[in-house]
């Protein structure tokens, strides 16, 4: 199967299942709860400390685990001694590759299958050897007791570099993990309608993996039966991989999620860490708790693959695109990763073009294997697409928001005409623009820039191809006696304000707090099926299961109060938490349900039917921003950026809001501060800490962010109306500061990240 069409968890996308397309009726445009501003309904755990990441755990007896990792590019492991850290005060297991229980079979992506503990380490940082230990300072020291000899071999880690003859190869075989290719309509054919043709090679930086709470778990044994505690998007996906390697049946295996400090993509797939944990933990016959260091984490736990893309494209002199080509390169790393997933989709889709087609080359280096990144291939690509179009304005002397316009794919996908089941991105950026004051605010740019202060106004546009969501998944909810209820659902809340948005959808159909709805901890021991909360997909997934298991509910307690009040159940409606006779005259709560009091519970199972087929259900997105460059430093201040969505139905406006303020958070750093730097004489990882790795603080996000929301209920999506918004909400923002960039300059900068240093060359170069 190819890349485009697997899931970006690396799994086939689910198909349809047997039942039918939702029966049940949307809710109208009244609600009671959903659409307010709800605070997290485990805000104060959160912000108090009480609440318990797998990274807070302690057990009786835990010891403490660390790794050796590889410090070499490329290497092979030629002879390994663990006599001396064996010795050591408070170690109580080493393992490596001379521990044949120990070291069973792992291939990071199918393409290459070995042991868990390479004797070829294609990357700093793979993991050698593993200590078990009292205290995480001895396990530490113990790693550097351990003897390793390494035959040093020639590395690369530059995508470009590694297609060249002669370069080191990764693997036998050449350094291509991949090409693809797509096509449709006449490219040369497009090329000869238009009036202006532009091309421009583009290229944005290794983004890394750094969520505040580190990779990790906590492994216990109880006789065979294996119990982790793990960081993760998605407990299930965890468990499976874990029986893989092992070769234990499901049954035996239990992941429990509570809460995850950040993931972003990272935390979809199980890392050697955690066998190794599970491993150390059976040889000890103990709890051990293994969790990755800062510098262990951006070495080895992922990143958004760097990007080389050519786009070429022309446009009539009316503004209709005739032709987009489109070539990507990009990097999965020393195993096939995905290193080129969904690079060419915007290109593909986010414009009515008739001439398209896209190449994508995706390369082997010296370096740890990429991983899902919060829209992934669709932030590189809308780097260079959304530059294009706007560098396409420009040589057309038309507003860039009017040319978007004018190659809106109306009505229907660009890629194979499906209708959309809602269409916003006109309104993202018609609305968009309108609260922006986006055509005051470019004419007044010119007039606002003073000798080294230049100001600039720019925007993108985007759309995502998975906020639809789909089946599997399972929820139960039991309603008490006294009105509120449990929610039982096994997808992980990775920080988004899942459990918020769900605890909303059960108080809107029982006419409770949310707050009086209690929500249990991802747990494969004790909670319902879910895919990985990841792809913009949770709410969309997960909500419509959450409110069939309450509609199953009440379609009890409607029976219940049938019964009650004598009366046919055709008669009885819910208002609220009441349940009333259709004629006014009688009325009970749900409370004073006699049966509920004798039953004391009510059980209602919630299961995500199958999407509408032969329509396509995507979210979309618009920002605009202003920005003030300084050309004597070469520093960009973000003044303010708004960002408009349509996501379908808005549940939580908070949650909302505070999704577009991190999704721009993160495109600040792609834009202006954050990239990979491997050492060139060496191949290692130079910026391996928060000081050398640039992440975006308070003080580089823009004081000033609105959000418009586009709310365009989506009633043929699913039974809540609503898409996937994560990933939308940081697709257009690097894009768009760009842009803004390039305004205020008069020139373009093509490469991330736009930083000080690189921002003042270019400036130099055209005054030089
Ligand atoms: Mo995401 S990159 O599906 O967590």
């Amino acid at each position: 199967m190819a890349d485009n069409e697997t899931d970006i968890e690396g799994q086939p996308r689910i198909a349809p299942d047997a039942g039918a397309a939702d029966d049940a009726r949307p809710w109208g445009e009244q609600t009671r709860v959903v659409g307010n501003r709800r605070p997290r309904v485990d805000a104060w755990e959160r912000v108090s400390g009480a609440a318990v990441f797998p990274s807070d755990l302690v057990l009786p007896g835990m010891l403490h685990a660390a790794v050796l990792g590889s410090p070499h590019a490329n290497a092979r492991v030629t002879a390994i001694d663990t006599s001396r850290a064996e010795r050591m005060p408070g170690v109580y297991a080493v393992i490596s590759r001379n521990t044949p229980e120990a070291n069973p079979d792992w291939d990071y992506f199918s393409a290459h299958s070995g042991k868990l503990f390479y004797d070829h380490c294609r990357f700093e940082g793979d993991a050698v050897a593993a200590v078990a230990a009292q205290s995480p300072y001895q396990a530490h020291d113990a790693l550097r007791a351990i003897q390793v000899e390494y035959e040093i071999l020639p590395f690369v880690s530059d995508e470009l570099e590694a297609l060249k003859p002669g370069a080191p190869e990764v693997h036998s075989g050449g350094n291509r993990a991949g090409t693809q290719t797509y096509a449709r309509g006449n490219i040369e054919q497009g090329f000869s309608e238009a009036d202006l043709v532009l091309e421009q090679r583009y290229r944005t930086a290794s983004e890394m993996h750094t969520p505040l709470e580190p990779h990790g778990c906590v492994a216990r044994w109880d006789g065979d039966s294996l119990t982790v505690w793990e960081s993760t998007q998605g407990v299930y996906a965890v468990q499976s991989k874990i029986a893989d390697v092992l070769k234990l049946p499901l049954s035996r295996v239990r992941v429990i999620g509570h809460y995850v400090g950040g993931a972003f993509g990272s935390k979809l797939r199980t890392d050697k860490y955690a066998i190794i944990a599970a491993l150390l933990a059976r040889r000890v016959n103990r709890p051990v708790k293994l969790f990755m260091t800062r510098e262990q984490t951006l070495l080895t736990q992922g990143n958004r693959p760097p990007a080389t893309m050519t786009v070429k494209a022309g446009v009539k002199k009316d503004g209709t695109l005739t032709a987009i080509q489109f070539s990507g390169i990009g990097a999965s790393g020393a195993y096939k990763a995905g290193g080129t997933s969904l690079l060419d989709w915007l290109a593909k889709d986010l414009y009515r073009c008739a001439n398209v087609s896209t190449e994508l080359t995706d390369v082997y280096i010296n370096a740890q294997p990429a991983r899902p990144f919060r829209a992934p291939g669709y932030v590189q690509c809308s780097w260079a697409m959304e530059q294009m179009m706007d560098a396409l304005a420009d040589g057309l002397g038309m507003d860039p928001v009017e040319l978007r316009l004018r190659n809106i794919p109306a009505g229907t996908q660009a890629r194979d005409d499906k209708p959309y089941t809602t269409d916003g991105l006109r309104l993202c950026i018609e609305q968009g623009a309108r609260a922006f004051g986006w055509q005051e605010a470019r004419a007044a740019a010119a007039q606002h820039s003073k000798g080294h202060l230049q100001r600039g106004v720019g925007m993108a546009a985007a759309n995502w191809y998975a906020g639809d969501g789909g089946p599997p998944s399972t929820v139960i909810v039991r309603l008490y006696a006294d009105g509120t209820a449990n929610l039982n659902m096994g997808a992980s809340d990775i920080g988004t304000g899942t459990k918020t948005v769900m605890a909303m959808v059960v108080a809107e159909e029982f006419g409770v707090d949310p707050d009086a709805v209690q929500i249990e901890h991802a747990d494969t021991g004790t909670t319902q099926y879910a895919t990985p909360s990841g792809g913009s997909k949770t709410v969309p997934t997960e909500a419509p299961a959450v409110r069939r298991a309450c509609l199953a509910v009440k379609s009890q307690l409607l029976d219940m109060a049938a019964q009650q009040l004598g009366r046919p159940r055709e008669e009885i409606v819910f208002d609220g938490d009441h349940l009333r006779t259709t004629d006014g005259l009688e009325s009970l709560a749900i409370r004073e349900l006699d049966r509920l009091r004798k039953q004391k519970v009510v059980v209602g199972v919630g299961q995500r039917q199958s999407n509408p087929q032969g329509v396509s259900i995507t979210p979309f997105a618009a920002q605009f921003c202003e920005v003030e460059v300084n050309t004597l430093t070469g520093e960009v201040r973000l003044l303010r950026m708004l960002g408009s969505n349509e996501s379908g139905r808005v549940i939580n406006r908070l949650t909302w809001d505070g999704q577009l303020i991190g999704g721009i958070t993160m495109g600040v750093g792609y834009a202006t501060t954050e990239r990979r730097v491997l050492d060139g004489p060496t191949g290692k990882l130079c910026n391996k800490n928060w000081h050398d790795y640039k992440l975006p603080t308070t003080l580089d996000v823009p004081a000033e962010v609105i959000s418009e929301p586009i709310m365009l209920t989506d009633e043929q999506a699913n039974i809540v109306g609503a898409k996937g918004l994560g990933e939308p909400v940081t697709i257009p923002t690097a894009g768009a500061i760009a842009n803004a960039v390039a305004h205020a300059l008069g020139m373009r900068l093509y490469d991330t990240p736009i930083n000080p240093v690189t921002l003042i060359e270019r400036v130099a170069a055209r005054e030089a």
